[in-house]
């Protein structure tokens, strides 16, 4: 069952979802050349709580892995997808940087994320991390009560394909509310006009994973996500809001 947000809830969830969003920009400008993963997470997690939220991935346990995670942000590097532990690794011109946040406030969830490049990149990275925004930015338009699920996965691989990059199959985006993973699932592809019908009251984690080289995906030992050839990915997410008169980004 997709459960569905009264005006008041959505509104609860964008508080969170303000929370997430300045924390995410003041990380962003200290995502730089010499900081350390580690050191950013703490800071994530100190200005988190600064404001009055909590950070949601925090021994948080995502299904199918075997242990809660230990950190307050998730910090993937280059060919890392998703799920990356911030550890003492140092920021070095080149790295393509993702960062995803999850903020809890006053009972409701939020969760974004962004793709940094650091320093001197390659025209690959530039563009791949353009595509992603790309995908993401298309499929918010989408979001329309009576569209589908389908069209938005639709939007994703289209715009992916368009750059000539591919998406990551094997992960997805999700419902969120009083929960940080609730249904649907939301696949970075699909059919036009199939899948669940988009309802006002939805609320819907919408994360585009781009890769490219391959879109066969790997678990390393600290159970992050990443390509299986070692291709440069990128990712974005946002939390939006399907409303009666087309969608709220709740996170920004
Ligand atoms: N942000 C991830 C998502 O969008 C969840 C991170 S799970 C944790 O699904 F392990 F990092 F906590
Ligand atoms: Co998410």
């Amino acid at each position: 069952m997709v459960p569905l947000k009264t005006f008041e809830e959505i509104s609860e969830i964008a508080e969170a979802g303000k929370i997430l969003s300045r924390v995410m920009a003041q990380i962003t400008m200290e995502a730089k050349i010499g900081a350390s993963l580690k050191f950013l997470d703490k800071l994530a997690e100190t200005l988190i709580r600064k404001a009055g939220g909590e950070p949601a991935f925090l021994n948080y346990k995502p299904d199918g892995a075997k242990n809660p995670y230990g950190a307050s942000i998730c910090a993937s590097l280059n060919e890392v997808i998703v799920h990356g532990f911030p550890n003492e690794r140092k920021l070095e011109s080149g790295d393509v940087l993702k960062l995803d946040f999850g903020v809890f406030y006053k009972g409701f969830y939020a969760d974004a994320a962004t793709t940094i490049l650091i320093g001197r990149v390659s025209g690959t990275a530039r563009l791949l991390v353009q595509a992603t925004a790309k995908a993401l930015e298309q499929a918010l338009k989408k979001c329309k009560a009576g569209k589908t699920l389908g069209d938005i996965g639709f939007e994703i691989e289209r715009t992916a394909k368009k750059f000539g990059f591919k998406v990551v199959k094997g992960l997805t985006g999700h419902g969120i509310g009083r929960e940080l993973h609730e249904e649907p699932t939301i696949y970075n592809f699909g059919e036009k006009r199939k899948g669940l019908k988009l309802e006002p009251g939805m609320v819907l984690a919408i994360e585009p994973m781009l890769t490219a080289g391959s879109d066969e995906i790997i678990q390393l030992a600290d159970e992050s996500w990443a390509t299986k050839d070692g291709s440069l990915s990128a990712h974005f997410e946002h939390t939006v809001a399907i409303t009666k008169e087309g969608y709220l980004v709740l996170t920004n």
